[in-house]
């Protein structure tokens, strides 16, 4: 009689669990790829550590620095981008933060948008400022007056389209050739457009195939995770130069991502073009119900003629995402519009957008712009994935504790 197998091993079962020789077959296939969670790499050999290299996509060197599961959604992004190379990071704001970094230093100064997003705004006003780097607005639909305010020092100069809460839709290839003239380099934030709605390294543009930006730095925690439950933010390049820049300052600063994120981004990714289509269709079609509303001064919607920039819009972008503003008539004071807020049901009230909820938010203009347009109290809507006839219903039940007040 044969003695059955002991499959305990003779090491303690402590070491064996930790070092166990099963080896799954290779060759496993299934539609997502798959999430490696690592902070340590192990290398083969001594020799494999000394020859690391984190430049390239050859190998890893540190859960930091990539794993399988980063790697490929930065591949994934940057062909989104339109762009060759894309570092990752914990947020937007985040993005925006490593360009800074990694293209400014004392005495250089950046110059940004006057409607750009705000946290980018106050960054430069606090932790730049006290680095010696400073920093001035410009009217994005100016690109005369943007080519003035050009010096030697000017290093970098930001550019958004449309406007964060404003909307105003910039001619960007106009405001990327006045800034070119002095060699500073050009960073979009193309959270709005997602790598969908125009292609942000070839902006066209009196034909000029180079007037694409440098630098495309999107939130990824709007349209490319969509599910409003994930903070994450992409730097994409085409030159591998500038690439280099940004992502060994990023290795410096150690702004990483955690996989189970990274697995939620590359979930969301093979949908972002139906739910971009979707939303912005529902954005069109609400924001097409308040225009000539009597209750409202301006519809602020890049593809609506009228609003700032749509000529640019209209010669630049196949699409325009789920979101715009409207500026409620001067007659309304904030309790008012308030009120209109609060009556809400499906519209929740809060930041972000591009999730499945649709979401609003009351802004007052004289405190965020140098030189208001709009004196009214401003509303932002973003447009979730419900019914838009349930959306447009909901505005106009609401409607009704703005005229109560
Ligand atoms: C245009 C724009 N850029 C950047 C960000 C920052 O993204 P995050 O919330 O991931 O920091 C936001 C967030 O609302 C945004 O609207």
């Amino acid at each position: 009689m044969t003695e059955p197998d002991n499959p305990r091993p003779a090491a303690s079962i402590a070491t064996t669990l930790i070092h166990h020789p099963y080896q799954p077959p290779a060759g496993f296939a299934a539609p997502q790829p798959g999430v490696f969670k690592a902070s340590t790499v192990i290398f083969a050999d001594s020799a494999a550590m000394r020859a690391r290299d984190w430049k390239s996509k050859a190998g890893y060197t540190y859960g930091l620095h990539g794993t399988p599961t980063t790697f490929t959604l930065e591949e994934r992004i940057a062909t989104l981008e339109g762009g060759h190379h894309t570092v990752l990071v914990p947020s937007g704001l985040a993005a925006i933060t490593l360009t800074d970094l990694a293209l400014l230093g004392a005495g250089d100064e950046v110059l940004i948008p006057d409607n750009a997003y705000g946290p980018g705004k106050e960054l430069a006003r606090h932790e730049l400022a006290r680095w010696g780097i400073t920093h001035r607005f410009y009217d994005p639909l100016d690109a005369s007056a943007l080519a003035a305010m050009l010096t030697p020092a000017t290093r970098l100069v930001w550019v958004e389209a449309p406007g964060s809460v404003t909307m105003e839709f910039p001619d960007l290839a106009n405001l990327v050739r006045a800034a070119r003239s002095t060699g500073a380099v050009v960073a979009l934030d193309n959270t709005w457009g997602a790598g969908l709605a125009f292609d942000p390294f070839a902006l066209g543009g009196d034909g000029e195939p180079e007037s694409g930006v440098d630098v495309s730095v999107q939130a990824l925690t709007k349209y490319p995770s969509g599910g409003a439950d994930v903070l994450m933010g992409s730097v994409t390049t085409r030159d591998a130069a500038l690439h280099e820049r940004i992502k060994g300052a990023n290795m410096r600063v150690g702004f990483g991502i955690g996989a189970n994120d990274a697995e939620l981004v590359l979930r969301s990714l093979p949908s972002i073009a139906i739910r971009y289509e979707a939303q912005a269709r529902a954005g069109r079609e609400l924001a097409a119900w308040w225009t000539g509303r009597p209750e409202v001064s301006q519809v602020l919607h890049p593809a609506l003629e009228g609003s700032p920039g749509h000529e640019h819009w209209k010669r630049l972008c196949s699409e325009a995402a789920g979101l715009f503003s409207v500026v409620f008539d001067e007659r309304y004071p904030r309790a008012q519009v308030d009120a209109f807020v609060d009556s809400l049901k499906l519209f929740k009230i809060g930041y972000s957008w591009a999730g499945p909820v649709s979401l609003v938010v009351p802004y007052e203009l004289p405190a965020m712009r140098a030189k208001p347009r709009w004196t009214g109290i401003l509303v932002r809507f973003s447009l979730g994935l419900e019914d838009v006839e349930d959306l447009i219903e909901d505005c106009r039940q609401a409607l009704q504790a703005l005229a109560r007040g």
